[in-house]
């Protein structure tokens, strides 16, 4: 593929590291979205090298260390700050959030907590271990979910991702199968309002001029579920860009978005997950600090949407991350 000239020259990059794999239950995931992004730095004209995260990693980082890392692992220790907190030990500079805005946004009843004192609108919810339906008996913790979260009611572990764990509960009958599924992916869950309304993700890219949302994608799965099916299988699912909703619903959906990237403290990318119920209500479901890049994922259809190259903007991500590391 021809290169494509960048904004800035692609040597004052360096040499990047795109870090993807991992042991999480989303590692194909994060192999996909780290050979697409890869490859379009390189068609930036960008020295790349792609590793996974292994015990290989950290004499390599030592030995060898590249001028900025872009993290690209999903799920757990992508996600909740783990890698980013050694990057720092390791004094390497990298793109994204740092571990404390991590560790916040990839515990979605936290988030939660922290969007909505910022005036976001966020389903009802309740959280609970495990062991409090081990001790108290789970019969009757399930009877007070459902008297107090009414149905139906969405069940999905406290921290995870590409819908793993994830129900829907439309009668009471359904909810332990849906309990023992977010268990099995962790042992928190978060049981919320379900919201009928239409999927929009926002993705917020900062360059250096302070966040600023994408285009609004809207998300039409075909069996009107995204689950992991729906998410990285490809023409299962319709992608409206910009979603076609009111101008004012889309305004309020960049709002939202931007305003949970700031008051979560994130950095450089993030990517929102909401629903527009048929008020025009726009509801934050989650934020992601690593969110998926594959041929698939919406955030490169929002990038192409705004009139941006994928591996421009990565390169000025990288660039500003290095400026940051600098200062
Ligand atoms: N309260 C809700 N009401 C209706 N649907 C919901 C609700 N919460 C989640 N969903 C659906 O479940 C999906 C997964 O939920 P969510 O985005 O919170 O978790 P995730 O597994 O972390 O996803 P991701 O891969 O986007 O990080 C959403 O994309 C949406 O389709
Ligand atoms: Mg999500």
């Amino acid at each position: 593929m021809a290169r494509r000239p960048s904004g800035n020259s692609a040597d004052r990059v360096g040499r990047v590291l795109v870090l993807a794999g991992g042991l999480s239950h989303e590692r194909d995931v994060s192999l996909r979205s780290g050979r697409r992004v890869s490859e379009a730095l390189r068609d930036a004209g960008i020295d790349v090298d792609e590793r996974d995260v292994d015990a290989a990693l950290l004499p390599r980082l030592r030995e060898d260390a590249p001028d900025c890392v872009v993290p690209l692992l999903h799920g757990e220790s992508g996600e909740d700050g783990a890698i980013r907190e050694v990057l720092e030990l390791l004094g390497l500079s990298y793109v994204g959030s740092p571990p404390q805005a991590c560790r916040i946004a990839f515990d979605k009843p936290v988030a939660k907590t922290v969007a909505a004192g910022a005036g976001i609108r966020t389903p009802a919810g309740v959280t609970l271990p495990a062991e409090t339906f081990r001790e108290l008996g789970a019969a009757a913790v399930m009877e007070s979910l459902v008297a107090r979260v009414g149905l139906p009611l969405f069940v999905k572990p406290a921290k995870g991702g590409s819908a793993l764990g994830c129900s829907v509960v439309r009668e009471a009958a359904e909810l332990p199968a849906a309990m023992v599924n977010a268990f099995s992916y962790g042992d928190t869950a978060l049981v919320e309002s379900f919201v009928p309304g239409t999927e929009v993700a926002v993705t917020v890219v900062d360059t250096g001029d302070g966040p600023r949302a994408l285009p609004v994608v809207g998300i039409f799965p075909d069996g009107g579920v995204y689950d992991y099916t729906a998410r990285y299988t490809a023409g299962s699912t319709e992608f409206q860009v910009p979603a076609k909703l009111d101008d004012a619903v889309l305004a309020e959906c960049a709002r939202v978005a931007a305003t949970a990237h700031e008051v979560l403290g994130l950095r450089d990318l993030s990517r929102s997950d909401l629903i527009v119920d048929a008020d025009g209500t726009v509801w934050f479901l989650e934020v992601n600090v690593a969110p998926g890049l594959t041929e698939t994922s919406t955030v490169p259809l929002a990038v192409q949407a705004a009139g941006l190259d994928l591996g421009d903007l990565v390169a000025d991500l990288v660039r500003a991350a290095v400026a940051r590391s600098l200062r």
